[in-house]
């Protein structure tokens, strides 16, 4: 059959989406914070969700990872799928959703453990090393893969929470990544960082690109358009614009959007 049919053709665009939302609704009590909102999302792309305070965008990515669960007064509608498996499926176990969709806070929170447990947490309650060795490795990639191996390996007996802000960041990234998943959610993770932490957790997103979808909640327009390759604006629970994030930042097609790049909201 020709390559350039149609149909091969949908198929070529269906082989990079990993994450499908459709009609999402999130209501705390009566508020309704998420209102119907509908996204595709790329593998190893850089998503950026940017949009004033309160709009949403924190609500929206603990979706994602069914972090909402947790939230007693938070009721979530509609359909979230990655690789086409519907996330909210009462057969889905929460606790294994979130190895495979890994998160990372604004505020860094190592647990008061070991830098070497920090990362080996994961893994060990998740079975996926035999034996001390692959614990080892799985510990060692993961810290490489964040940047930090070798600021960390003749330390690994020491306390994470005695790391600075940046390190410990990248220590909560090496600990997200360590359970190997395939989407990574991050919550403004650089708001607590100063300029220098900053650029390294940025350069370091840009490498995890790689293996994985990040998506990356900010209220820094500089930092999305530095960092991502997609942007989605939210405004008062409403997705008003995703696209191109070169697009959103130079020919937004929504009003709203260029206000809020522009300053004039937010
Ligand atoms: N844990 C929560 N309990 C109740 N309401 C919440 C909670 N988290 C967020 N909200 C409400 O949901 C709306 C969206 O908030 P949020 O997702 O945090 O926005 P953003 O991350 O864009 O600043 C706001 O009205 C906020 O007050
Ligand atoms: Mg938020």
């Amino acid at each position: 059959m020709n390559d350039m049919t149609p149909v091969n053709r949908k198929l070529g665009t269906m082989q990079d989406l990993k994450i499908s939302a459709r009609g999402v609704q999130v209501y705390y009590g009566d508020n309704h914070a998420i209102k119907d909102v509908s996204v595709d999302i790329a593998h190893k792309t850089v998503t950026a969700f940017i949009g004033p305070s309160g709009c949403g965008k924190s609500t929206f990515l603990r979706c994602i990872n069914r972090m909402n669960d947790t939230i007693d007064v938070a009721r979530v509608e509609g359909d979230i799928l990655i690789d086409g498996e519907d996330i909210y499926d009462p057969k889905v176990d929460p606790v294994q959703l979130r190895a495979k969709v890994g998160m990372v806070f604004q505020k860094p929170n190592p647990f008061p453990k070991s830098i070497y447990d920090n990362v080996a947490y994961g893994p060990k309650i998740h079975g996926l090393a035999r034996n001390k060795a692959e614990l080892d490795e799985i510990v060692e990639k993961s810290l490489r893969k964040a940047a930090l191996w070798n600021e960390a390996k003749d330390r690994l007996n020491a306390p994470g929470t005695g790391l600075s802000g940046g390190q410990q960041q990248r220590l909560c990234i090496a600990r997200a990544i360590a359970t190997a998943p395939e989407v990574l959610l991050m919550d403004e993770p650089c708001s607590a960082l100063d300029p220098i932490a900053t650029a390294q957790v940025e350069e370091l997103i840009d490498e995890l690109r790689q293996s994985f979808s990040v998506v990356i909640v900010t209220h820094s327009m500089q930092q999305a358009a530095r960092v991502s390759q997609k942007t989605a604006f939210f405004h008062l629970g409403n997705l008003v614009e995703y696209d191109d994030t070169d697009k959103i930042f130079t020919n937004p097609q929504d009003s709203r959007t260029e206000s809020y790049i522009s300053g004039r909201i937010g």
